[in-house]
Parts: structure tokens; C-alpha cells; sequence
């Protein structure tokens, strides 16, 4: 069996932090979405991974190398163009060969892994089977319609959802699916659908068993997903202070403070998680806060917020609150007169100011 992670797309709810930076890239508790994704595959026993790479191939390579940190070899796919998800499984058909896959999208983090799922497909041998999860938004998403446990409908984010049996993104087929993508048409937003291939599948027969999943589960394509997710794995931590921190700070709950941290005069409540070689002084960090590596917040307050690597905050005399704030950021006082904000922002930056 090999594994499908699907890395391509522009992230365009996530900008401008994605102008630079891959969405699945984007760190959760300062480890990238996408390699909580390569270890649920590497726990399966799965050691082939191919990711489909666009735009962002380069910066997807360098973060994750050929794979020997998690015991697996990947292999990079290209997708010239994010022309939908059953794009990406053509495209891979020669990677994949015969073998049965389960394909992961890249910005999904199934918080208990997905072992019990491949374990089941393993053991019951059907064509395809689908994640599913109960959610109170289902129009976001593809959704199915379950008869007698059987799964008899999927639409592609409907109007009016038949039920609130969201697909999450983690799927697994075998090479039956190939057949169906090439069977199927683009749909109105231009891409060839997963969820129209295994429309397909079921139309024509095909065993398509469904998986409801109980745990935790989150599509991070925006900021609330992001700090929802960063919650969830914040609150799972186990503290370990590997950096110092003096003897006027105090640490509270779940905190993780990497090695050559420093955390001078300053209170960091947890859940949170202070980055390698980080500067905490005379700050409060609070609950669910990420601090990037090489990060420095002095003089200023932080909490529930994701700052990435080298970022400051300095002096800024209030607190910053659910905030993504991106790479090399610097947010301070200005002293200079007149007394005004002095900004320099690229596209699509949101401030909100008090
Ligand atoms: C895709 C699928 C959708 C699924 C979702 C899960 O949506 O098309 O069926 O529910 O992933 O993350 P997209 O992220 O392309 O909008």
C-alpha cells in the first residue's frame, strides 16, 4: 500500500501569509500541518509516499527532504495546475501502479491518526473508503448521504446538505479510482472532483464503505481553523523545559520551552510552546500561543496566536490576541514624532487596531 498527500493549491485563505509561505507549511505547535500528516501515514507502516507539489514544490521539498526522518521514502509529483483532487490522483497514476493508496490532503489534521481507518480497508478489501465527520457546517464540504450504513450519495459542497456527514479529507482507493476520474467532468468551480469520482464508483457498483470518525478533526484552510487547531495540539502537550528560564518567571501548565529559549522576567501560561533559541523577556505569553524559533517578544503581552520563525514583538503596550503573525515580522513602539502608525504591510494583511 502506498500514500497519496496532497500538497499543491494557493491557499488563498490564508493569505498573505501563503504569497510566501505554503499553506501546509504553516506551523501547528511549530511543526508544519503537512508533517502531521506524513507521520499518521508513516504509523500505518506505509512507507511509499508520493506528495503532488505545485506552485510551492520548491518550499515543500526543503521542508521535508526524502522523507528518512519519519522511516518512509517520498517520492515529489507534479501537478502543473491545482485543477481538482481527482487531477491529482491522474496525475499520479504511474507513481501509484496498481497498488492500493490512501490519499491525505495536505492541510487536514486528523488529531488520533488514521490507523484504525487503514486497518479497516485493509481487512474488508473494499474499492474506496471514505472518511466522514459529523459537523455543523456541512455546505463547506463534500457530504454524503448514508442509507442502511450504506453510502448511496456524495455532493460536493450542497446547498442544502442531505445530511451533516462531512468528507474529511484523508480517502482510500484502489486502482478502480483511476477509471473514475477519467470518467467524470469538471465541475462548476473548473476542477475534476474526488467526490464526483466516488459518485462514480458507486454508480457503477463499486464497494465505497464509509468511516465515521469520532475524534478531533480540522481542514485548516483559514485562521480560525488554524488557531483551532493549534488549541488542540497545544492542549495534548507535554511540558518540558529544555531552554532556561529565570528565576524572576514563572511557567504555568502545558509549556514546552525548546532548547536555547530564554524566558527572562516573564510569565508564560499554557498551553504554549516557546521555539528554539526564542527571547521571552519582561512578557506574558498566554494560553495556546506558538512561539516560532528565533522569535522575540520583551516588553509586550501574546497569547492565543501563532508568531512563525524570527518574528519580534517589542514594547507594543497592549496585548496581541488571535493573531497568525508570519516570518521575520517586526510589531513594536514607535518613539519618533508625530505620534503615528508607521506601517508597511503587504497585500491582504489585516490589523485590527484599539
Ligand atoms: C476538499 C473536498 C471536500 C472535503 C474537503 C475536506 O474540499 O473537495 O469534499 O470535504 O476537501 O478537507 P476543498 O478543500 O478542495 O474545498
Amino acid at each position: 500500500m502506498k500514500g497519496l498527500i496532497l500538497s499543491g493549491g494557493r491557499g488563498t485563505r490564508l493569505r498573505p501569509i501563503t504569497y510566501t509561505a505554503a499553506k501546509q507549511l504553516v506551523p501547528i505547535a511549530n511543526k508544519p500541518i503537512l508533517f502531521y500528516g506524513i507521520e499518521a501515514i508513516a504509523a500505518c507502516g506505509i512507507t511509499e509516499v508520493g506528495i503532488v507539489v505545485g506552485e510551492t514544490r520548491r518550499e515543500i521539498e526543503e521542508a521535508v527532504g526524502d522523507g528518512s526522518r519519519w522511516g518512509v521514502r517520498v517520492t515529489y509529483i507534479e501537478q502543473e495546475a491545482p485543477l481538482g483532487l481527482a487531477h491529482a490522483v491522474l496525475v499520479s497514476e504511474a507513481y501509484l501502479g496498481e497498488e492500493p493508496f490512501v490519499m491525505y490532503l495536505g492541510d487536514n489534521l486528523v488529531k488520533d491518526g488514521i490507523v484504525p481507518f487503514v486497518e479497516a480497508f485493509r481487512r474488508e478489501a473494499p474499492h474506496c473508503q471514505i472518511l466522514l465527520a459529523r459537523v455543523p457546517n456541512p455546505e463547506q464540504f463534500g457530504v454524503a448521504e448514508l442509507v442502511d450504513g450504506r453510502v448511496v450519495r456524495l455532493i460536493e459542497k450542497p446547498a442544502r446538505p442531505p445530511s451533516d456527514l462531512a468528507l474529511v479529507g484523508v480517502y482510500m482507493f484502489d486502482p478502480h479510482i483511476f477509471e473514475a476520474a477519467r470518467a467524470i467532468a469538471p465541475s462548476w468551480r473548473g476542477e475534476l472532483e474526488i467526490t464526483d469520482a466516488i459518485q462514480y464508483l458507486i454508480d457503477k457498483g463499486y464497494t465505497v464503505h464509509p468511516h465515521v470518525i469520532a475524534g478531533w478533526w480540522k481542514d485548516t484552510g483559514k485562521l480560525e481553523d488554524m488557531l483551532e487547531a493549534n488549541r488542540i495540539i497545544l492542549d495534548a502537550l507535554v511540558p518540558a523545559v529544555r531552554g532556561e528560564v529565570d528565576a524572576a518567571s514563572e511557567v504555568h501548565g502545558k509549556v514546552v520551552v525548546e532548547a536555547e529559549a530564554r524566558v527572562v522576567r516573564s510569565l508564560i501560561r499554557g498551553p504554549a510552546i516557546i521555539g528554539r533559541g526564542a527571547l521571552i523577556e519582561n512578557a506574558y505569553v498566554g494560553p495556546f500561543t506558538s512561539v516560532g524559533d528565533g522569535v522575540t517578544i520583551r516588553g509586550s503581552e501574546v497569547e492565543h496566536s501563532i508568531i512563525l520563525e524570527g518574528s519580534s514583538i517589542t514594547d507594543i503596550g497592549g496585548r496581541i490576541e488571535n493573531s497568525l503573525i508570519g516570518r521575520n515580522v517586526a510589531v513594536y513602539r514607535a518613539e519618533a514624532k508625530p505620534r503615528a502608525y508607521h506601517l508597511m504591510l503587504g497585500d491582504r494583511s489585516q490589523i485590527g487596531l484599539v
